[in-house]
């Protein structure tokens, strides 16, 4: 008989501890380079992470030449400078400035061809209405399981990252192909630029356990509505993004009232 197995609570509260540790810092210093073999290993993290089909859609390209860490990062600071100038309304960090002093880029590129591999119905009317649209809700889902597999293994390694998303803009996308050598079908879905944490990471706001959970079934009180998504444009979304989940509650009521444009946040505090 096969023994019986047991819960493993001790190495549950340890990935909890490097779950917990991981925060998006956006302000790195300058340090020493970090070992291929370290890089290799946060990589190997996001190779492990589950995907549809087991398709594993990305290829997962480590920037750790210096000077091709500053030609990635002057793409990303252009990436930055672009959503400034159009889409305002957004909270943003002044520019991705910080993103040059990464010791180390990961750039995970897509393709999404592998969506094909996802489930197709036999019956083109029912497919489309059916299971389309779900492929790439599944392409995607898996690929921000491999980012999150990076930053946790970054953070068990004790440095930090942050996610960046810009990577899938059309403009953003291709420059970084042209620069790292991948074909139009491969999307950088994500680039987690890796360093050595300027400061401690602040805690950051999360939603109280008990509004998140449901416990077989849904607490209809606890669900967010409208309205919540409009206060939380009109007043949360810059401090939740960027600051410590303290002062996020002390600033609430401060906030820009609805309609007016968040400032633009240096990334210093
Ligand atoms: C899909 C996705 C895209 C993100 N894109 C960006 C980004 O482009 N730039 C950025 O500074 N942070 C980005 N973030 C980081 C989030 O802002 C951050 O995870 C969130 O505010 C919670 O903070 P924390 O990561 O410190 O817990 C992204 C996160 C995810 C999951």
């Amino acid at each position: 008989m096969a023994p019986k197995l047991k819960l493993n609570n001790k190495k549950l509260d340890n990935l909890l501890e490097v779950i917990r540790d991981r925060r998006s810092v956006r302000s790195f210093d300058p340090g020493d380079r970090v070992p291929r073999e370290t890089l290799e290993k946060i990589a190997d993290a996001g190779r492990w992470a589950p995907s549809g089909a087991n398709s594993q859609p990305w290829e997962i390209c480590i920037i750790e030449d210096p000077e091709r860490v500053r030609e990635v990062a002057s793409v990303m600071a252009s990436q930055a400078d672009r959503l400034n100038e159009h889409c305002k309304g957004f909270p943003h960090v002044h520019k991705k400035h910080w993103v040059h002093d990464s010791v180390a880029l990961l750039a995970v590129f897509v393709d999404p061809r592998w969506a094909d591999t996802y489930p197709v119905a036999l019956d083109s009317d029912l497919d489309r209405t059916e299971y389309e649209e779900n492929r790439s809700n599944i392409l995607l889902v898996s690929v921000g399981a491999a980012i999150q597999n990076l930053q946790l293994a970054t953070t068990a390694a004790g440095l930090t990252s942050a996610w960046l998303s810009g990577g899938g803009e059309p403009q953003t996308a291709r420059a970084l192909q042209t620069l790292l050598g991948f074909p139009t079908s491969h999307i950088p879905y994500g680039i987690v630029p890796i360093g050595w944490p300027r400061r401690k990471a602040e805690s950051r706001w999360r939603r109280p356990i008990d509004e998140v959970i449901h416990w077989n079934q849904a607490v209809q009180a606890n669900l967010r509505s409208q309205e919540d998504i409009d206060h939380y444009l009109a007043k949360e979304r810059r401090h939740s993004i960027y600051k410590d989940a303290e002062a996020r509650d002390q600033h609430l009521e401060k906030l820009p009232t609805d309609g007016e444009i968040d400032q633009v946040d240096d990334g210093n505090h």
